[in-house]
């Protein structure tokens, strides 16, 4: 699919979200993310990049972790319900033009720009890196910057810690436009509605490397087994005492995926006023994950049959991918002035 119009105003709006493959994906990517790119591959032109090189920015130390998630993360999306026909998986580190472009957007940002970013200062502190920062980890919002100009994209969904990534790459763009020549397009934030899914143990974050996930491909048995250890409100020792609902993360799992609102404002309800047991509500929640995640099983397995498929999906989004951060390229290179090879 070739158009005559430039990268940077496609007709439907173009898109672009991303993961960092270094782990497999749970239900709070799919609460917070996986579902909205599945509504979002048929109203939009979505591009979904699996960035292997920023993942390298903080895993620089374990290359083969960021290597076996790469076909893992892409089979979580086919099995989420990403469509080949529809959704362009690529491969960052395939398409050299993003760092090419990060480099020339190294030259638009100041260091003491990018020591505010909220996101990184608080990743900075968490990974306790003190002043032994990686460089690449410092500028990764560029390469992010670089990522979304590259494909042209208008639009990008994001949770609310992404927000600065995206006002740092309009603040980039328009000062690009202004220098050089108007050829980028700036992207829009979509801020997700969805509140962010917390782990099994209360935690505010699911995370793999919290130890406090379900992963997508969990089996049935894993999702009763980690169900029924979830943390819930440590008051309620009695099915006949009152509970909270609120900071409890059954509830919370039940409004991100019970199908059902009106049921699960019962069981709340019921919960506070006592009378309903622990026990009786993870049932209920163990029913609604293993419906929500019986046909995400059924691609799983299709796709596990058909390696092929899943390669196909990453090599030729990535071809494409290349395409149209080859040809932002060369207007940023005719834009710079750049030497013509
Ligand atoms: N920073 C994102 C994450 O940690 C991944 C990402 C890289 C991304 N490049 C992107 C997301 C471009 C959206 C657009 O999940």
């Amino acid at each position: 699919m070739t158009t005559p119009t430039p990268a940077a105003t496609p007709a439907r709006p173009r898109v672009l979200t991303g993961d960092r493959p270094t782990g497999a994906l749970h239900l709070g990517h799919l609460a917070g993310s996986l579902q909205n790119r599945v509504r979002l591959q048929d109203e939009a032109e979505l591009f979904v990049l699996l960035a292997d090189v920023q993942a390298l920015t903080d895993h620089f130390d374990r290359p083969e972790q960021v290597r076996e998630n790469v076909l893992a993360v892409a089979l979580d999306y086919l099995a989420a319900g990403l469509d080949p026909q529809k959704a362009t998986c690529v491969v960052q580190s395939a398409v050299p033009e993003l760092a090419e472009l990060t480099v020339y957007f190294l030259n638009l940002v100041t260091v003491s720009h990018l020591r505010q970013n909220p996101t990184v200062k608080a990743e900075i502190a968490q990974k306790g890196y003190g002043e032994a920062i990686p460089a690449g980890f410092f500028v990764y919002p560029v390469s992010q910057a670089a990522d979304i100009a590259a494909f042209g994209a208008t639009l990008v969904p994001v949770g609310d810690d992404q927000l600065p990534m995206l006002e740092q790459t309009r603040e980039i763009v328009r000062r690009f436009n202004a220098l050089y020549a108007p050829v980028l397009a700036e992207p829009q934030a979509q801020l997700s509605r969805v509140p962010r899914l917390p782990g099994l143990d209360g935690q505010a974050k699911m995370s793999k490397s919290l130890g406090n996930a379900i992963a997508l491909g969990d089996s049935a048995d894993e999702v009763a087994r980690k169900v029924m250890g979830m943390y819930t409100d440590p008051g309620h020792l009695r099915a006949s005492d009152p509970g909270r609902v609120e900071g409890n993360p059954v509830f919370t799992f039940l409004d991100a995926f019970d199908p059902d609102p009106a049921r699960v404002q019962a069981l709340k309800d019921q919960y506070r006023a006592g009378g309903l047991g622990d026990v009786k509500v993870k049932k209920h929640l163990i029913d609604v994950l293993n419906g929500v995640l019986a046909p995400i099983r059924t691609r799983r397995a299709e796709y596990e049959r058909d390696p092929d498929a899943v390669l196909r999906f990453v090599t030729e989004g990535t071809a494409r991918g290349r395409e149209v951060a080859a040809q932002t390229l060369g207007q940023v290179r005719r834009a710079l002035r750049l030497f013509e090879h």
